[in-house]
């Protein structure tokens, strides 16, 4: 099978799929998303996205879909973020999930308890969405397609079986255009990732993107490396062929392959940045006034160090954030260091 099917089962399969049987999320589990670190981030993301229900006019009932929730925390911190800071936004968001796992699902259901949402296994069934998409580190896990430039020519990687463990073999590109995504400067014995399933999931509205990666002149400076591995309980996995389904696999996003699809399917770009600067853009450092107690300051020391982690150029806040806006403006936008002023709504 190609790498992309090995890795579509591994994470994905009914039966034995990482995603589906195993997947453990947070300290406990295998890997820590953003959202792991506490509420900061959702708040932070919370007031994006009020910004851009304002841009859109400040519609009466709009979407809100999570695309790929994990634990769902992400959602449940956004959602009560907002219902703080900005009730008049809340009130007629309509809360939404793109999961493919059930388990994942499930325990999505538990930190959303109470809350009126609904769940979709791909985004297309929510059609029509008007309002806001965001996904957090979720491209990363799309199957990718692994193409290998030789000397004669480019090929393939498929995994088969050999001696009874699992081994890469090259052969010619299982579809006629997979030939032309590995860009001319990737050299002899150079790889390339590409992910057709990733531009599929794109739909209307405000799509924001979050995840590691880069665009592909970054993704070339790796000399043609690959980019896929594994995690288990937070250690990383060279070999992505090892025990197929026991753990997750990523590989780091083409944000020129996601902006190509992206305007392909008539969405507009409105800005790339890191996630440090979306971050400190939305006021992540702003907080009250000094604590007068002392566990009250442990724990606003204890804030504090979670926001620089979020921030921390060399790890989380490298991350880049994508945004793209479809019958929506796409200028001015705090989010992107923008300053728009809040024009009446357009809806009484
Ligand atoms: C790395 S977790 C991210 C969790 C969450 N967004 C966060 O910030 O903590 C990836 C999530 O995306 C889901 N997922 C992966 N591929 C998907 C797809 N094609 N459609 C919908 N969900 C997907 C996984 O099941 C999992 O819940």
């Amino acid at each position: 099978m190609t790498f992309a099917d090995f890795m579509e089962t591994a994470l994905f399969d009914t039966e034995d799929g990482y995603y589906t049987t195993r997947a453990s999320l947070g300290f406990e589990g295998d890997y820590v998303t953003s959202a792991d670190l506490g509420p900061a981030f959702g708040r932070a993301l919370a007031r994006g996205v009020a910004d851009l229900w304002v841009a859109m006019g400040k519609a009466p009932t709009w979407d809100l879909v999570e695309a790929g929730a994990g634990r769902g925390i992400l959602m449940r911190d956004l959602l009560g973020a907002l219902e703080r800071e900005r009730p008049d936004a809340a009130r007629g968001a309509r809360p939404a999930i793109v999961e493919v796992s059930p388990r994942m699902r499930a325990e999505q259901a538990l930190a959303l308890e109470g809350r009126d949402l609904r769940w979709a296994s791909v985004a297309r069934s929510l059609a029509p969405i008007h309002g806001v998409v965001f996904a957090n580190e979720v491209l990363d896990a799309f199957p990718v397609h692994v193409l290998a430039r030789t000397a004669e020519g480019v090929r393939e990687v498929f995994v088969g079986e050999e001696n009874g463990a699992l081994v890469e073999v090259l052969r010619a590109p299982s579809a006629a255009d997979l030939r032309w995504r590995i860009p001319e400067s990737v050299p002899v014995g150079g790889r390339w990732e590409t992910s057709p399933a990733a531009a599929a999931a794109l739909v209307a509205g405000y799509v924001v993107l979050i995840d590691y990666g880069g665009d592909e002149t970054e993704l070339l400076t790796r000399q043609g490396a690959g980019t896929v591995r594994g995690f288990a309980q937070h250690r990383l996995i060279a070999d992505p062929l090892i025990e197929p389904g026991l753990h997750d696999l990523t590989a780091s996003v083409d944000f020129t392959a996601i902006r190509r699809a992206a305007e392909g399917a008539g969405l507009q770009l409105v800005g790339t940045s890191t996630q440090r600067e979306v971050l400190v853009a939305l006021g992540i450092r702003e907080s009250a006034a000094r604590p007068s107690t002392p566990i009250e300051q442990l724990r606003a020391a204890s804030r504090r160090s979670a926001i620089d982690a979020l921030l921390d150029p060399n790890g989380l806040g490298a991350f880049k954030v994508v945004c793209f806006a479809k019958d929506a403006p796409n200028e001015g936008l705090r989010i992107f260091g923008g300053v728009r002023t809040e024009s009446p709504a357009r809806y009484p």
